[in-house]
């Protein structure tokens, strides 16, 4: 008997049996995610779906999403993206120029198309056809898109340096408004988040065909230029923000690469760099193919990043890594989060630019130095000697 207690229930306590229903008919996705993506990839994906709901979004938790990978072309921005925003669940944005440019299409009313991975290049090539994997469009998309983003910098607004942010801001506003002249409505991620005031900004503004457009008028009579170092503190004032108001500030990251450092280095920005006491992001959430075996920053971890003080080690049990593609794990988060949270009110963390950059500068020129920074992290006097495989080392 005692043998079957042992072996039955108590062991297991801690964990919920798998034993789901049968699909039914009418099943919402969110209740599909509940009920049936119970390991694997599809248990992580459930997992990611709750740490949104029920720890990232709640007490007006700083949500900061990173977006990598050619999302705006597969139409993520309109179906996903902005209903995101729009509820109030995004804060504020680091994405990948490519994501922006492509987003302008659909912000212009131009035309995508749906097509296959298995097609003849040389011969669309021949005909005026651009190919993304299995999305098709026409060569004059590009040579339209670009024409706009020149003619819209050439206004005198766009006469200066600027931050990312305001960059993509002004320029939502361009989009914002043909699209309203077009009677397009919700198309553009740009036009949304100058609207919700959601900052958007770049980590490589030049590696884009906005950037090259922006590069291109430099040669004219174009005084654009981005202030990269306004991005990092800009950043760093955001996540500050969240940290010192009592408020959760999480990374949702699509993807990885240099969106998801960008985002993540914030923390190191403020604790090891400006010498301000704090303790990382609280909650990480990523979707991608990337692997950590690698070494590179896109597959590495929730935990890798806990000792770069990216991430709070307090609330790493939390973070999720869920190893699915974002044109899948994206509309099942989004339906997800819609369907289990309120619309939460917008941050408009736009208008809030330059008071919370003055905090985060006053702050630095208080407690930072020049020379080496007296750290805020507490570092243990002595190795824990974790890591160390203690059988090995007695076996020697
Ligand atoms: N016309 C343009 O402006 C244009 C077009 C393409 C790319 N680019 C530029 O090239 C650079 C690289 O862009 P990128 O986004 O392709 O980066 P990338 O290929 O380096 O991808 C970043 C990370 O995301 C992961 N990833 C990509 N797609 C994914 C998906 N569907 N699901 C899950 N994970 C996914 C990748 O494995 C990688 O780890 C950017 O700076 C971008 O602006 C510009």
């Amino acid at each position: 008997m005692s043998m079957s207690k042992k072996s039955g229930t108590r062991k297991f306590a801690a964990y919920p049996r798998l034993n789901p229903l049968g699909v039914g008919k009418d099943i919402s996705a969110a209740d599909l995610i509940d009920q049936t993506f119970l390991a694997y990839n599809g248990g992580r994906l459930r997992e990611a779906a709750q740490l949104l709901t029920e720890k990232m979004l709640p007490k007006d938790g700083y949500i900061g999403m990173s977006l990598t990978g050619a999302l705006t072309p597969a139409g993520l921005g309109k179906s996903c993206l902005i209903p995101l925003m729009k509820a109030g669940f995004v804060d504020w944005i680091i994405s990948t120029g490519a994501n922006l440019y492509h987003d302008l299409h659909y912000g212009l009313d131009m035309k995508l198309y749906s097509g296959s991975p298995f097609l003849d290049d040389i011969a669309l090539h021949r005909d005026g056809v651009i190919r993304i994997y299995d999305i098709l469009f026409d060569y004059n998309v590009l040579l339209d898109t670009d024409a706009f983003v020149r003619e819209v910098i050439s206004g005198p607004e766009f006469q200066k340096t600027m931050g990312t942010d305001e960059f993509h801001y002004l320029l939502g506003k361009y989009v914002s408004e043909r699209g309203k002249k077009l009677g397009l409505k919700d198309s553009s991620v740009l036009a949304a988040a100058y609207e919700c005031g959601i900052p958007i900004f770049t980590s490589s503004p030049g590696d884009s065909s906005i950037g090259m457009n922006v590069a291109a008028m430099a040669l004219r009579d174009s005084k654009l230029q981005f202030d990269v170092n306004r991005d990092v503190n800009q950043t760093a004032s955001i996540v500050y923000e969240a940290k010192s108001s009592g408020h959760k500030s999480s990374v949702f990251i699509l993807g990885g690469g240099s969106p998801k450092n960008f985002m993540l280095q914030t923390e190191p920005q403020i604790q090891e760099v400006m010498g301000i006491q704090e303790k990382g992001h609280d909650y990480f959430l990523q979707c991608t193919d990337a692997r950590p075996d690698t070494g590179g920053l896109s597959g590495a971890t929730p935990a890798e990043a806990v000792s770069w003080g990216k991430v709070d080690p307090n609330t790493l049990p939390d973070c999720v890594v869920a190893y699915v593609d974002s044109t899948i794990s994206l509309p099942l988060l989004t339906a997800y989060c819609l369907s289990r949270v309120k619309p939460r009110k917008l941050k408009r963390l736009y208008q809030r630019r330059d008071e919370l950059l003055n905090v985060i500068k006053s702050l630095y020129l208080k407690t930072g130095t020049v020379t080496k920074i007296k750290t805020s992290r507490k570092v243990a006097k002595r190795s824990s000697g974790i890591g160390l495989n203690k059988n090995l080392d007695r076996d020697r």
